[in-house]
């Protein structure tokens, strides 16, 4: 790995997502001192700032301090329309002048942080002022989710880039792949040999993988409503964990070594039973209620939403990956807005004993023995079985035996935009999603689209602001004592004691 010199250009830099995720993702890089010796920000976009008011409006409401007024000094800014190909001159100007005077060897990074319709655009803007040839320096493109909005646009989104920057000069950003507890998976399973003599169809009885936020659309109604659960979480952030959960072991830690394996994954998804969807695909949408004594509005009532909208702000699906490791395990995804706690798990439910032997005590399933890795919050792994309660007989009641990253006091846990861009700079594409994966994740989605825009769409099923979602998601579940884990924010207080 490298950790050259080198520019970070930001498109899109008077949004959001510039203020609130990359910019702090790179202070901190900074503070750790994990930068190159030599970097510098520029941010591009419509509005029209100059260099020192663009730094103003990053520094509105931030510790003043000396080192994030350093900092600031090596962001710049450029006022372009992003959509007139002239203007990229001003870009490669800009460029030529910085990668000059602070003599940054032409190392560059695009990132587009801008709304999608500009990710095909760019590129080809770019590549006009020859700025995606490797000729003095490496030549980088992150592109920001969402990568197209069903199997075609995918397709032709990477085809168009594909013209004028390689596959091993494209970054795919999916955020769940940057968060640590994510990257643990790898550890977990290939680090340990207690693990991987149980993990496959053999031992496990179901995989479940949740991602609940408590939160609804807030201000961004008008995306949301274009979007939905579906697409917006699962086709990416929780595909992208199942890639993970499901993979064989990789030859090597090598980028391409960990990608083929979570393509394969990917490629032997079961394509859904398209007579039977409603079996394999629940949407909900939340309604107004009361959370915590203050009412909250519904979904048809936010703003930039239609008040007539189908989109699901649930959404669980249940499916099978057809190979040797996984045939016949059941895998369910949810996730969700406006449920009742921000939490993110995996679930590895193992099977029962072939003999019940010992009473289970009152209040415990039959199933004793999960794994439970959980991404956010109260990062950790959980691993609960069953113990012998004290006194008389033998009675058994579920224990839990956690590992949280937060006893290791001195450790914080790097944002995942820190990893991810830390990683583009050193040239490791291992955590980005390539361009097959993403297709074929595309492409085992594509028949729910469908479903949804046929003329006999799915049911949208309304839930109350604050609740774990339609009331029938655990019919959905096989087996009669199952049912979705309801997790709480700490890892190891569920049970009798659970707080939201
Ligand atoms: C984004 C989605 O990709 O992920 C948001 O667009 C969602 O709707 C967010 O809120 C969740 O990310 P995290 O890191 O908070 O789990």
């Amino acid at each position: 790995m490298t950790n050259d010199n080198c520019i970070l250009v930001i498109f899109g830099a008077s949004g959001d997502l510039t203020k609130r995720k990359l910019i702090p993702a790179m202070y901190d890089l900074k503070k750790n001192g994990q930068l190159p010796e030599k970097y510098i920000i520029v941010g591009v976009g419509r509005s029209s700032y100059d260099d020192d008011t663009f730094r103003e409006r990053l520094n509105e409401g931030k510790e003043k301090n000396d080192d994030y007024r350093d900092f600031l000094n090596n962001i710049y800014y450029q006022s372009v329309n992003t959509s007139s190909v002239d203007d990229y001159k001003k870009i490669d100007d800009k460029l030529t002048m910085l990668n000059k005077e602070h003599s940054i060897g032409g190392n560059y990074i695009f990132y587009l942080a801008t709304p999608p319709k500009l990710y095909s655009i760019i590129p080809e803007y770019l590549s006009h002022y020859g700025l995606n040839k490797e000729d003095e320096g490496w030549r980088r493109l992150i592109v920001e989710k969402p990568f197209g909005v069903n199997l075609e646009t995918a397709k032709d989104l990477n085809r168009d880039i594909l013209k004028y920057f390689k596959e091993n000069q494209l970054y795919r950003i999916d955020h769940y792949l940057g968060k640590e507890t994510v990257q643990n998976i790898l550890v977990t399973r290939f680090g340990n040999g207690i693990f991987e003599p149980l993990w496959n169809r053999n031992f496990v009885d179901h995989v479940e993988i949740t991602a609940a936020e408590n939160i609804g659309v807030e201000q961004r109604g008008g995306y949301y409503d274009n979007s939905g659960a579906l697409r917006d979480m699962v086709q990416n952030h929780l595909l992208q964990l199942t890639g993970l959960v499901a993979m064989e072991p990789p030859a090597s830690l090598d980028s391409d070594a960990i990608r083929n394996e979570t393509l394969k994954v990917f490629q032997s998804l079961k394509p859904f039973d398209t007579e039977n969807l409603d079996k394999q695909y629940i949407k909900g949408q939340y309604i107004s209620s009361k959370v915590k004594g203050q009412d909250v509005k519904g979904y048809r009532e936010e703003e930039g939403v239609d008040p007539q909208s189908r989109t699901e702000t649930y959404a669980a699906i249940k499916f099978y990956i057809d190979n040797w490791r996984w045939g016949g395990v059941p895998f369910y995804i949810r996730s969700g807005k406006c449920l009742p706690t921000r939490v993110s798990e995996i679930v590895i439910h193992f099977k029962p004993t072939p003999h019940r032997l010992f009473k289970k005590a009152f209040g415990t399933s039959d199933n004793f023995n999960k794994l439970v890795i959980r991404i956010q919050p109260d990062e950790g792994v959980l691993l609960k079985f069953g113990m012998k309660m004290p006194g008389a007989g033998f009675e058994v009641k579920e224990a839990n035996m956690s590992f949280r990253y937060s006893d290791l006091s001195s450790v914080q846990l790097a944002s995942a935009y820190e990893r991810l861009l830390l990683d583009c700079i050193n040239g490791d594409s291992t955590l980005y999603a390539r361009g097959d994966a993403v297709e074929a994740c595309w492409e085992f989605i594509q028949p729910l689209i469908d479903y949804d825009n046929s003329d006999n769409p799915p049911k949208v099923f309304g839930y109350p602001a604050g609740s774990w979602g339609p009331e029938h998601a655990d019919d959905f579940i096989e087996g009669d004592q199952c049912s979705w884990r309801y997790p709480c924010k700490n890892l190891t207080n569920d049970g009798s004691f659970c707080e939201l």
